[in-house]
């Protein structure tokens, strides 16, 4: 997305997201249709950089929607829209696209050598311990199987270079690889079920 784009998206945006609510179902769906113009409709957000949110973990979601607006984790897109949500809204925006289903991008496998790159990074560290056996995450932890490769990749070397700090122990175990690794990981997991 071009920034022209975006912050006219955004200008837009802000004036949906200040007009008053009626009550608090409706108050939900309205906010949730600003997410639409960029998570997207049926949760295919519009491009690679987005991530998917429909079907995510529900705490997950809340977690990066407030640390998104404490800045712990830096956005010029999310920053300044989720900087709008009250805590409330980031609840119940949390319970509204969770209950939704995941989309599936069906994104290619990558080749055996990205594979196998891949699988030793994911062993070494036990990614499954958390991410769980299906990559579908739980609570708190995401579900990474089948997110945007290009967005799992740019977050992946984010959490690296301390940019997304939200969460110093992913931090630290990303700091150990090499962008041949975090290339690796994103291909391997955007193709994972
Ligand atoms: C103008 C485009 C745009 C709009 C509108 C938008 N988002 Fe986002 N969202 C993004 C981008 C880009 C990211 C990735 C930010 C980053 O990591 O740099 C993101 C990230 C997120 C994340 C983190 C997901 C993850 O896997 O870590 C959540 C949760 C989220 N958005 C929820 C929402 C909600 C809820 C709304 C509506 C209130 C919304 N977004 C509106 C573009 C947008
Ligand atoms: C100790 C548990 C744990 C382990 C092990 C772990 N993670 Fe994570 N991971 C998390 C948690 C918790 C988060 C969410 C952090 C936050 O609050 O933003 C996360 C976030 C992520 C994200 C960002 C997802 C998104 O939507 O933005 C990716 C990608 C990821 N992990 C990949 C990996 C990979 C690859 C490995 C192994 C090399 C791994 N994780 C190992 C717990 C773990």
């Amino acid at each position: 997305m071009t920034l022209p784009r975006a912050s006219l998206i955004l200008v837009v945006l802000g004036s949906m997201l200040a007009a008053p609510a009626t009550g608090r179902a409706d108050d939900v769906e309205q906010k949730a249709a600003i997410c639409v113009a960029c998570h997207g409709d049926k949760g295919v957000p519009i491009n690679p950089n987005i991530p998917i949110i429909w079907g995510q973990n529900e705490g997950y979601i809340y977690l990066e929607l407030r640390d998104l607006k404490l800045g712990n984790r830096k956005s010029d897109v999310m920053g300044p829209i989720a900087a709008t949500l009250e805590k409330q809204d980031m609840i119940d925006l949390a319970a509204y696209f969770a209950a939704k289903p995941w989309p599936e991008l069906e994104q290619p496998s990558p080749p055996r050598d990205v594979v196998k790159r891949a699988e030793q990074a994911i062993n070494a560290a036990v990614c499954q311990s958390c991410h769980l056996d299906h990559w579908q995450g739980n609570s708190t932890t995401p579900r990474v199987g089948g997110q945007q490769h290009e967005y799992l990749r740019a977050t992946m070397a984010a959490f690296r270079d301390g940019t997304r700090a939200n969460n110093p122990w992913m931090t630290a175990l990303l700091k150990t690889y090499s962008d041949q690794d975090i290339d690796a990981l994103a291909a391997y997991l955007a193709a994972a079920q």
